[in-house]
């Protein structure tokens, strides 16, 4: 076929698709990301098609099971289109209802609406939500509207134009041009510019150069690179081939961790498809060039995110970090130019071909170009993935979006940047996030993790459980992060165990320099910012540990206990059966009592209790006072 037919056959197909589904043709949008597995989806989908089935509506109306929507929290969701109605926290049992309510009688289920703590009524349509109202989305536009594994739906939702546009219009230095202007910086992390490593890749000669994709996201409770590949792998890989055309690449890899099957599923579907379609392998859309791409599933552990670990592994070495230069760009993949950039990165830029450099830099700040998708998780009412415009503050983010603290708890602090980012304090709340102002306040982008912690988090307990998994994961390979770490970990644990010393913050402080200033890589080299930005923002609580023997958030298990107000008990029991050592006792409607010496606190009670009636003080309350309560 020659390259003219082949991008004929890619509108057609486009056309084809859009055919079927024209006119106010009904769609259930089923989320299908592993947040909503976790919740029961699979259940509600086939409940809709035997449903629909049952009620002959098969042929009528589309069911379709698409990547995460975002609103991980509200799970399993589904949207009803056209009318783009929102369903939450779906079971099987409500299913009938919609398809005869909704699907058929285009009546409302109020009862299945997602309803604003502060109104009294639901709110009917996805796009009216406030959790969706305040995002921009581009990665994100298509999740919850295509099916993944079907290329089609990608292909009529203008998929792999852009790809065609660069192959009929554009030379490969126009390309990277194009990204160049656009400020496009690596989402993996440092913030790279991602033109510039093009370009540094495409001019080194070389017989071979590689690409890779790096979806490792190793970051506990990020998962935005899961959710873009298995939602929208297409996206990921039409940027890829867009990189390769520039770059001058004949193969790729995407680097994925094998916990994401679903991911890796719905990687390898894609990949088959583009290939049935011309999109991949020799001659792509009939023209001259070719690529092909591989999937390579990681083993999980967190330096293999570090590209030149991630290298080694590909080539089946250990996954040990090698110092740069010579970098990727020059020496990468068996010792070829390589450019690596993050799941994001790459599905950023087809929408900056398609809609050019002029719009994609209108969106963001000076320095920082375009939106960003972050994991809004921890004590936050709205968990799930927020996709907003570099600059967006804190506020907006946590507040506006988040929906707030959970349980109307007070803020406290944020965690920006994965288990290596700083924590950013209740003062800077209205940062707007780009690169640079986050590392002005001691943190990092990261891959665009958020932990939001409330009052009851303890911030010494805090940078000790961070340091301890980077210690855990430091590949040991240089020695100012495997023993660095490790001392800081043992000082900050006996502080939390209360036998912190004199000496132990300016120890801290002098081992954070030293790790950051000359660890190998950037595992250690961030290291340290958990306990950095903690004793910048709350050294008051360090303090307390060390000096008074207290922990103010009543959390350190060695410093805290718990005792029941007499006062304030209404003898309700749900403290008692959430005790798992049977700590708790007393009558229906009776004042209970905690038995300290049964009392493991894991904070059950404390956390179950809706009246307030149970504190925690420190163990040396009777010669130092009560140092926190509900
Ligand atoms: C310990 C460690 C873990 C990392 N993990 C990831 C990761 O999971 N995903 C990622 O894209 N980049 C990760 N990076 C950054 C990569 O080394 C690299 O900078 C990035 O993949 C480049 O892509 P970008 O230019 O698109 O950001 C990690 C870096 C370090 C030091
Ligand atoms: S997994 Fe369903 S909304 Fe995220």
């Amino acid at each position: 076929m020659n390259s003219n037919k082949s991008f004929q056959k890619l509108d057609e197909i486009r056309a084809e698709v859009l055919a079927s589904r024209s006119g106010d043709k009904p769609c259930i949008s089923v989320c299908g990301g592993t947040g909503c597995h976790a919740q029961g989806c699979e259940e509600v989908a086939r409940t809709f098609q035997e449903e629909l089935a049952k009620q002959g509506l098969s042929e009528a109306v589309d069911l379709r099971r698409t990547g995460c929507h975002g609103f991980c929290e509200r799970g399993p969701l589904a949207v009803i289109h056209p009318e783009g109605i929102f369903y939450q926290r779906l079971q099987p049992k409500d299913v009938e209802e919609i398809v005869t309510q909704t699907v058929v009688n285009k009546n409302v289920v109020e009862r299945l609406l997602f309803t604003v703590p502060k109104l009294k009524y639901g709110i009917v349509r996805e796009q009216e939500i406030p959790f969706y109202q305040q995002q921009q989305r581009i990665i994100f536009a298509n999740n919850g509207l295509l099916d993944p594994t079907d290329i089609r739906d990608y292909i009529a939702l203008d998929g792999y134009q852009s790809l065609a546009k660069v192959l009929r219009e554009m030379t490969p230095e126009q390309v990277i041009a194009e990204i160049k202007a656009s400020g496009l910086r690596g989402r993996g992390g440092a913030g790279f510019p991602t033109g510039v490593k093009w370009e540094g890749c495409r001019n080194f000669p070389s017989d071979k150069k590689y690409i890779v994709c790096n979806a490792d996201e190793g970051d506990p409770g990020a998962y935005m690179d899961r959710s873009v590949l298995e939602g929208n792998p297409h996206s990921v890989i039409e940027g890829m081939l867009i990189g390769a055309y520039a770059i001058g690449a004949s193969e790729g890899y995407v680097y994925v961790r094998s916990e994401y099957p679903i991911a890796v599923q719905n990687v390898k579907i894609a990949l088959q498809q583009a290939k049935d379609h011309g999109l991949l392998g020799k001659s792509i859309l009939g023209t001259d060039f070719g690529f092909d791409i591989n999937v390579f599933q990681g083993a999980g552990a967190f330096v293999c995110g570090e590209e030149t670990s991630l290298m080694a592994s590909i080539e089946g070495r250990r996954a040990f970090p090698k110092a740069r230069p010579p970098f990727p760009v020059h020496s990468g993949l068996w010792g070829k130019p390589t450019s690596i950039n993050n799941v994001e990165t790459w599905a950023n830029v087809a929408p900056i071909i398609a809609k050019g450099a002029a719009w994609y830099s209108s969106i963001g700040t000076e320095t920082s170009k375009g939106t960003k998708i972050f994991s809004l998780v921890g004590k936050i009412n709205n968990t799930g993935l927020v996709e907003v415009p570099m600059g967006t503050t804190l506020r907006r983010i946590i507040f506006d979006i988040g929906g707030g603290i959970k349980g109307g708890k007070k803020f406290k602090a944020v965690q920006t940047g994965g288990p290596s980012g700083g924590c950013i304090p209740e003062m800077l709340l209205d940062l707007p996030i780009d690169y640079e102002s986050l590392a002005r306040a001691g943190s990092i982008m990261g891959s665009g993790g958020m932990i939001v912690m409330d009052e009851d988090t303890c911030m010494v307990e805090l940078a000790r459980y961070f340091l301890n998994f980077i210690q855990e994961e430091s590949c040991g390979k240089c020695v100012p992060c495997r023993i660095g770490t490790m001392q800081m970990v043992e000082i900050l644990t006996r502080i939390t165990e209360g036998e912190g010393r004199d000496g132990d913050i300016d120890r801290l402080d002098q081992l954070a320099r030293t790790v950051k200033a000359e660890a190998l890589c950037g595992l250690g080299q961030t290291a340290p910012n958990p306990v950095v930005t903690t004793l910048r923002y709350f050294r008051h609580e360090y303090e307390a540990h060390i000096s008074q023997k207290t922990c103010p958030a009543a959390v350190c298990r060695s410093l805290v206990q718990f005792r029941i107000l007499p006062e304030k008990c209404t003898g309700c029991g749900r403290c008692a059966i959430g005790c798992p050592t049977g700590a708790i006792t007393g009558a229906k409607k009776e004042v209970h009592s905690i038995d300290v010496s049964k009392c493991v606190k894991c904070r059950a009670c404390y956390e179950g209790c809706r009246f307030g009636a149970i504190i925690g003080e420190s163990v040396h309350a009777h010669s130092r006072g009560k140092v926190a309560n509900a």
